[in-house]
Order: C-alpha cells, then structure tokens, then sequence
C-alpha cells in the first residue's frame, strides 16, 4: 500500500531559469498554492483549489498561509568538522588552518566525536532551509563514514568526501598519496550512488598535497566519473605565493591542478578570488565551477569575489557558506553578504538572481537540476518555508512593502536567518519542529 500524501500549501515559488539571462519570468508564483508529495517526491504542484480538490479527507495538509515555500537551499562548499571553528579570531588563512582548523579537526580521530558532530551539523542545515551540501569531512575516513550513516539516515541528498592531505599539516592529520586513494576508493565503493548520496574527491588544495598525491586524485576521477571534485584555489596571496613555491613549473594555482586532471564540469573550486586571465579563461573551457564564499572571504580577509568577471567568461558560478571560515550557517545571510562584496566592487545583485542562485541555480552547478532545485513533479521534495515578517524587524520593514516580489525576497536576504525558514521538508518530510 502506498502512504497516503502529504499536502504543502501556501506561496510556491520555484525557478525555471536564470533571472540574469531572462529577467523576472524566470521565476513562477503560485500565491495560493499547494503542493502533494508522494513518495518523498512531488506528484503535483499547482493552485490550492485544484491540487486540493483531489486530498483524501485525511489527508495531512500542512498550511504556511502567506509564507513563501521554495526548494530547499544548497551550499556548495562547506566543512562540518568546523561547527567548532567558526568565529575564531583574528588570522588569515594560513595561520587559521594552523591556529584553529587543524587543531579541530584532529579531534575526528574519534568516531564518536564525528558522529556527535554530523548530528549537529544535519540539525543546523535543517534548521537553516540547507537541504543539499557539498561537505568537507577531515582526513579521517571515519568522519566520512559518520557523515553518510547520519545523511542515509535522514534521507538527505548530500555530498560529501575524505580531505586527501599528505603535506604541510600536522602529522596526525596527513595520509600518504597511496592511503589517501585507497580510503577514497574504499569511500566511493560503498557510499557514492548509494541512495541520496554523492561523492566528492577532496584534496584539500595544493598546499597540503605532493604530486604524487593530486595524481592520485585524478586518477580517482578518471575512475569514477559520476564523483565530484572539490578543493581550494587562490583565496589568499600568501597561499598563493606558497603554491608557486611548492609548484615551480605551474604557470599558475590553477595549472597545478589542471596538470592532474582535476578540472572538469563536476570540480568545483573554493574561492577563486585572485585568478589570472588564463585562469579565468580555463575555468571557463573545462565547465569547472567557482564557489563564490563571501562571508568567509570577509572574515579572513581574503578578497572580493568578482562575480562579474567570472559571469562575462562564462564560468559557472555557486555560492556557499564556507563554514567555518565562514560565519554562517544560513544562505539568507550568505546571500546578503554576497550582495555586500559585490556592490563594494560596484555590482549588483538582485533577489531574484540571489534566489536563483541558492536553488536552481546551485543544482545546475552540481548537475542535480533533474533531482533538486525546483518544485515541480518527478522533483524530490526538499523544501524551505520562509516568513518574510519573522521578525518584529521584518514586519516593520515589510509595512512598507507594496506587493513587488523582488523586494520581498531582497528583505528575507537581507533580514533574514534561521528565524525567517518556517519550515524545511528532506524528503517531503518536515523536520524543523512542529
Ligand atoms: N583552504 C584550505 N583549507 C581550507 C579551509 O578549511 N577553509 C578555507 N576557507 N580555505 C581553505
Ligand atoms: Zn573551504
């Protein structure tokens, strides 16, 4: 017997396309909408009246009247063994990661230690709208382990891999080239595919790997195609100027990595702030992704992402949190910091591109816009439920709002937090309290 389905209703607006290159009918709203979930997965989406018309009378109706119910946010760069992190004081990134980062992460020698910390960190993306992410576990392969059980276990689309890492960083802390592959292949042999999950073959950049170890790590993509690639590039000039040390023969960052076969349509990079043309020029050639993290590139100082720039090159673009370098969990806050970096480089960014961007727009980045991203049939559903008047601040704010749906969605960035997501659903499932 099939479960009977569950009813969202309220504001569904969902993206077809990139407000950028088609303006505002991009988007669609249903005002008073609704949506039936079946199977995790949404069966019909479309006015209350008509969806509901065809509700068994038990059915479970979950009514956000006057809320906004969007696909969930994706993040697309984030570490979850830094919950314990964020907010450190007072270093760049070289002398954070020695500080602070690898001191922390030390600690997922303990399984039990990563399962606590999965835990926590699946409660926060829920709690935040975040219902897909692309995860940093440490060098352990029991962090990976304890991140996919907890993943599997609330049937979240995650993606997540072991940070390969052989150099530069604390013994406790470094695999070898071989060790880092073969837990890696161990990894993707029994979690990639499996249910919601992806795998992302991570060496952390190309300070903390050899040679030997970037070669190992593009031969694992060679071998597993349908893996993601993710790691660091050009965030900060002192890493920077380590790479062209360590890498003598790379013409830039960026060449170190395309030498080892690490560009591609599923690499995404961290960062990308301080790229040379021919960099720019091959990022966009190899359909690789940049993740654009403003509030980690506030916080450690490291630059301003040019958004711009990289849109005119055609290189695909996400935007992430970057915990813990970055100091927030949620992709309103994001957003808004996003906006801040881009108008002190006289760019603009306007709700519905930021929206976009957090939804449809970062399941392109990820190849998972048949999965995720939208509300429409056949899609999982993953959904954020957002309350533009949240707050006392936001209802006073909202007074003055005269019906324009981009400037609601401005105010939410904005204004917004946690406070502001009503309700998220993993799976049709809603697990943000009540
Ligand atoms: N570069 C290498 N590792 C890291 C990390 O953990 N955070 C940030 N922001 N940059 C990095
Ligand atoms: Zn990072």
């Amino acid at each position: 017997m099939t479960p009977s389905p569950r009813f969202v209703r309220g504001r569904i607006l969902s993206f077809r396309d990139d407000p950028r290159l088609v303006g505002e009918r991009a988007a669609s709203l249903i005002e008073d909408g609704a949506i039936r979930i079946e199977d995790g997965q949404v069966a019909a989406v479309g006015e209350a009246r008509a969806i509901l018309a065809h509700a068994p009378p038990d059915a479970a109706i979950d009514d956000h009247a006057g809320k906004l119910v969007m696909p969930g946010f994706i993040d697309a760069h984030i570490h979850y063994p830094q919950t314990r992190v964020i907010g450190s004081y007072g270093a760049q990134l070289l002398d954070w990661l020695q500080k602070y980062t690898f001191v922390e992460e030390q600690k997922f020698a303990d399984p039990a230690h990563c399962e606590a910390v999965a835990r926590f960190f699946l409660d926060e993306l829920a709690r935040q709208g975040t219902t897909t992410a692309v995860v940093y576990c440490t060098v352990h392969p029991e962090s990976v382990e304890a991140f996919f059980a907890e993943s599997e276990r609330r049937g979240a689309r995650m993606i997540a891999g072991k940070v390969m890492m052989d150099r530069n960083a604390p013994p406790l802390l470094r695999d070898t080239a071989q060790r880092g592959y073969d837990e890696s292949k161990a990894l993707i042999a029994r979690w990639a595919g499996r249910g919601r999950l992806g795998y992302a073959i991570t060496p952390r950049f190309a300070v903390t790997s050899s040679e030997a170890q970037l070669a190992a790590a593009g031969a694992l993509a060679r071998e597993h195609r349908d893996a993601y690639v993710q790691t660091h590039l050009s965030e900060n000039f002192a890493e920077i100027a380590f790479v062209k040390r360590q890498f003598p023969w790379a013409k830039t960052y960026l060449d170190v990595y395309a030498r080892f076969g690490l560009l591609g349509a599923r690499s995404l990079f961290g960062h990308c702030l301080h790229l040379e043309e021919t960099e720019v020029a091959a990022l966009a050639r190899s359909d690789s992704i940049a993740a654009f993290c403003p509030t980690s590139n506030l916080f450690l100082g490291s630059g301003l992402f040019d958004k711009q720039r990289l849109d005119e090159a055609n290189v695909r673009v996400a935007l992430a949190t970057d915990v813990g370098g970055g100091t927030s969990y949620s992709m309103l806050q994001t957003a808004a910091e996003a906006y801040k970096v881009l108008q002190m480089n006289g760019q603009s960014w306007p709700g519905f591109q930021a929206f976009y961007q957090m939804t449809l727009g970062n399941a392109r980045a990820l190849g998972l816009q048949s999965r995720i991203g939208t509300i429409e049939p056949g899609r999982e559903a993953d959904l954020v439920v957002l309350d533009s008047r949240a707050t006392p601040a936001m209802a006073h704010r909202m007074e003055s709002h005269d019906g324009d749906l981009s400037e609601e969605l401005f105010v939410l960035m904005t204004m917004g937090d946690d406070r502001a997501v009503a309700q998220t659903y993993v799976a049709g499932r809603g697990v943000k309290g009540g």
